[in-house]
């Protein structure tokens, strides 16, 4: 009985020491998710209003709004006569332009003349020392060689899986993009070509593919397609594969908290060349980005403010450098298509860094300039793109309503543009 009871009693003793440990695990975690909540800074309702795992997702999961749910379907390419002549962007070369000369200029103080001229434009002497970026030239003899090469390996190395790392027979590279839907590869197209009518020369050089059973291009990686499940037929971007690229920070007048880049001599003064010829560069970025209405790069990085106050402290969102300070637009299928599809959530934002900026490029400001002069971007976007892209037919072309959402665009950027003459100076 004794020992019954000795049993009983230890047993008792075993539970209550379980219990006691379950209600201290289940308070420690309360805390822990207490604490996460209120320490991530300015973390403000928004932030707390969302579920356990929602804050760690990422713009791509916004990206990847189901076709299914678009208002409008995406028209095919028309093919139709344009005779407009199309705009070139530059005829310098991109690796062959880093020359002593203007290297050692960009790297030393800023010369006794201003960095602004007419008002509102950067100076024809810094314009001179802008890097040359990747010319038509240059892109052009890139897309000959890529379509002409075999593809001999596909790797990770460009992002998420459903971008691969191509190496052609030649020993060079480019990143695939086997977009979620074709919208995704149109976007990136589109962007591309709209940056060319723009002679906006830093995204790299691209072309389309399609990866046919019978394509002599994909013969070499045909298992490696098979495995990654990318459907016979798609269409897929390549671009030129850039080596030594390293991140950007978004510069410090462009920041939230900063009141914007104004061409005012004060705050351009202190800074050095370099530093500037990078924030002309930024600024074509943010007409750029405006236009196309791509959140994916600085916009995005101004949503996340709402839970990540210190998210402009890092690298902004597919944007690399190269060693010598050439900024490179990666990444731009959310532009045009996807961009303008989802407008209403983000055109408040799109807003809000456009109308941070008075300062511009001064060809830049002319072609938007000649663009809403001649209401012609669908026209001449189209028939740079068909001439360009063999694969034009295959993957199609913005719908008519997407067209006129970038023509309305066009001409907004250009009262802005003409807003900033008002309020700085005059032509
Ligand atoms: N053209 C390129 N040249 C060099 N590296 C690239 C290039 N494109 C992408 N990458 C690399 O892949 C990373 C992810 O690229 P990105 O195109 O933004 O992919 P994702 O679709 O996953 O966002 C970049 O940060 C960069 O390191
Ligand atoms: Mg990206």
């Amino acid at each position: 009985m004794r020992a019954v009871s000795a049993n009983l009693f230890a047993l008792l003793f075993l539970c209550a020491l379980a219990s006691v440990f379950y209600v201290w695990s289940a308070l420690e975690s309360r805390l822990e998710r207490h604490k996460r909540g209120f320490s991530v800074p300015g973390g403000g309702a928004f932030y707390q209003g969302l579920p356990a795992d929602l804050s760690a997702k990422t713009f791509r999961a916004l990206l990847a709004v189901p076709a299914a749910q678009r208002p409008h379907s995406v028209a095919r390419l028309e093919a139709r006569n344009l005779t407009d002549q199309t705009a070139s962007a530059g005829n310098r070369d991109y690796h062959v332009n880093g020359d002593n000369k203007r290297s050692a200029l960009r790297e030393g103080p800023v010369k006794s003349g201003s960095p602004v001229e007419d008002g509102i434009f950067w100076s024809e002497w810094l314009e001179g020392l802008l890097p040359a970026g990747f010319t038509e030239d240059y892109a052009q003899a890139w897309r000959e060689r890529a379509r002409a090469h075999r593809i001999v390996k596909l790797e990770p190395g460009c992002g998420r899986i459903s971008n691969q790392l191509a190496t052609f027979a030649d020993g060079t590279k480019a990143c695939v993009r086997y977009g979620i839907n074709a919208d995704q590869v149109q976007g990136e197209t589109l962007t591309y070509y709209l940056a060319s009518l723009l002679g906006i020369t830093n995204l790299p050089p691209l072309i389309l593919s399609q990866l046919n059973s019978d394509s002599e291009q994909w013969a070499a990686v045909r298992t490696r397609i098979g495995g990654l499940q990318w459907s016979d037929r798609a269409v897929v971007s390549l671009t030129e594969w850039v080596s030594n690229l390293t991140g950007v920070v978004t510069p410090a007048p462009l920041r939230q908290e900063s009141s914007g880049l104004h061409p005012v001599l004060g705050e351009l003064r202190d800074k050095t060349t370099a530093e500037l010829l990078e924030l002309m560069q930024w600024t074509d970025l943010i007409v750029f980005d405006y236009l196309t209405a791509n959140f994916d790069r600085l916009v995005s990085n101004l949503f996340s403010l709402q839970w990540d106050s210190r998210v402009m402290e890092r690298d902004t969102n597919n944007l690399l450098r190269t060693p010598r300070g050439d900024l490179v637009f990666i990444d731009n299928e959310a532009g045009l298509v996807h961009g303008f599809r989802v407008l209403n959530m983000w055109e408040k934002y799109h807003n809000t860094v456009l109308g941070s900026v008075c300062v511009f490029r001064k060809r830049t400001a002319q072609r938007v300039a000649e663009l809403h002069r001649r209401r012609d971007a669908r026209k001449r976007l189209l028939e740079l793109y068909r001439d360009s892209e063999p694969l034009s037919l295959e993957l199609g072309f913005l719908s008519d309503e997407h067209a006129g959402v970038l023509q309305d665009r066009i001409g907004r950027l250009h009262k802005h543009i003409l807003h900033c003459k008002g309020k700085y100076g005059q032509l």
